[in-house]
């Protein structure tokens, strides 16, 4: 794990938009079309509205989310929905979206047709994640009912419930993630740092997220 301190916030959001943005022409660059993972939630909005002004090959690059919550994409709640607002806007309106959630009833019955797509754009180019300071990161819980199978199963998308998540998710598998050719978790504030620190101490099952830090880049600002 590398970690990446910066003075503040808007320092971050600009400086990490641009890291992202250069590992996308890079691999643009090696292949014809790349994927590129990104966390919803409060912490990534900044950095789409940097990224989706640069101007890179948008029409080669396929979007995803790392986990999606099961809610309509009309939802305030919905992370296909701050992607569209914005990262798939301006220049990146022609990114081509791989969706993570379809119009069913539950996870379950939506997830054979979305896991065979997916499973045609990995494994994943670049990809940023968040982290909760519970020590989750896309939506793979402390406690969740899938737990085990997210960290040590085959599947690449696996639906998830946690008692800290208020609706049911889906999430991209401990082994998606770690399969990113490119890795990044932006996180801000003392207590994910303190958190980070924790979960380096931890086993998967107790902090999922240690399940991916290696080979990772972590980008911290206090605020
Ligand atoms: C989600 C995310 C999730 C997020 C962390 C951090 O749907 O909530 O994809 O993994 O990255 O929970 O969330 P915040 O950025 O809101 O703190």
């Amino acid at each position: 794990m590398e970690f990446v301190e910066y003075p503040d916030v808007e320092a971050m959001m600009i400086g990490l938009a641009g890291v992202l943005a250069s590992q996308l022409r890079q691999h643009l660059s090696t292949q014809d079309t790349v994927s590129f993972a990104v966390p919803g939630g409060t912490t990534p909005g900044p950095i789409f509205d940097s990224l989706c002004a640069v101007d890179i090959d948008w029409d080669r690059v396929h979007v995803m989310l790392t986990d999606e919550r099961w809610v309509p994409e009309d939802s305030a709640r919905s992370n296909t929905r701050l992607l569209r607002q914005r990262l798939l806007v301006g220049r990146a309106a022609q990114a081509k979206y791989v969706p993570l959630y379809s119009d069913h009833a539950t996870p379950e019955d939506g997830l054979p047709g979305l896991a065979a797509q997916l499973e045609t754009h990995l494994p994943v180019s670049v990809m940023l994640l968040g982290m909760g300071a519970d020590m989750h990161t896309a939506s793979i819980f402390p406690g969740a009912d899938r737990l085990h199978d997210a960290l040590h199963g085959d599947d690449v998308l696996v639906p998830m419930r946690a008692p800290g998540a208020p609706e049911p998710r889906v999430t991209l598998s401990a082994g998606v993630l770690a399969g990113a050719m490119e890795r990044h978790i932006v996180i801000i504030g003392t207590e994910k740092r303190e958190a980070l620190e924790r979960a380096r101490t931890l086993t998967p099952d107790e902090a999922p997220v240690a399940a991916i830090l290696k080979g990772t880049k972590v980008h911290w600002a206090e605020s």
